[in-house]
């Protein structure tokens, strides 16, 4: 990881989350990061962009693609929501990262993320968060490792404001997110 960040500018946070739906947990625990993280300009990632097409591409890129490809390129570290679909990781969220691996110069690349999951199930999404962790070390993204940041029953943990009422798991985001500072602030 090349640190590029100094104590003069905010850390850019490139939001992406796997669910499409405004209601959705994923946004909720990526907004709880955020809220961990502290002081950072944020970019909220649209991950509403047409299917991964070979043609498409030839075409040049959509310009939905390619503003998040330039969001990307903006940002010191992705923050990425990845909800568990039928034990896999979701078509949006496959389909931004089939996208980005398309950017040249490539985007991914040493790039830095933190990877959390909220399901409706027993298992925080488990599946799908090892399935994004496995596609993005592949890309060479630098993920921020720990415990498995997993949000199980996701219906039952977030209040009507949003906000996480789980202790456990928000001392877990708040290291997490603690350590990713360290690592985009190190010399
Ligand atoms: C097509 C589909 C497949 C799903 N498959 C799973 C699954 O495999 N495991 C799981 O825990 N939840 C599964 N769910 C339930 C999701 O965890 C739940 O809808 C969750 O709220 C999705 O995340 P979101 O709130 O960020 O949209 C599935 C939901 C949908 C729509």
């Amino acid at each position: 990881m090349i640190p590029r960040i100094d104590f003069m500018t905010k850390p850019v946070l490139l939001t992406m989350s796997g669910s499409l739906r405004k209601g959705s947990y994923n946004r909720m625990l990526i907004a709880e990061a955020v809220r961990a993280f502290g002081e950072a300009e944020v970019i909220e990632g649209d991950l509403n962009l047409p299917l991964y097409d070979g043609d498409l591409e030839e075409r040049g890129m959509p310009a939905s693609v390619q503003t998040l490809m330039d969001q990307a390129r903006r940002a010191d570290a992705l923050i990425i929501g990845s909800p568990e679909y039928n034990k896999g990781i979701t078509a949006p969220l496959k389909n931004a990262i089939d996208w980005l691996s398309r950017a040249k110069p490539n985007v991914l690349a040493n790039h830095t993320a933190v990877i959390l999951s909220a399901s409706a199930g027993r298992t925080g999404g488990e599946t799908a968060h090892f399935n994004t962790h496995q596609i993005l070390t592949q890309l060479q993204v630098n993920v921020v490792h720990g415990p498995l940041i997993l949000v199980a029953a996701a219906h039952n943990e977030f209040g009507e404001d949003g906000a996480l009422n789980n202790d456990f798991l928000k001392g877990q985001i708040a290291d997490r997110m603690e350590r990713l500072r360290a690592l985009l602030t190190a010399s």
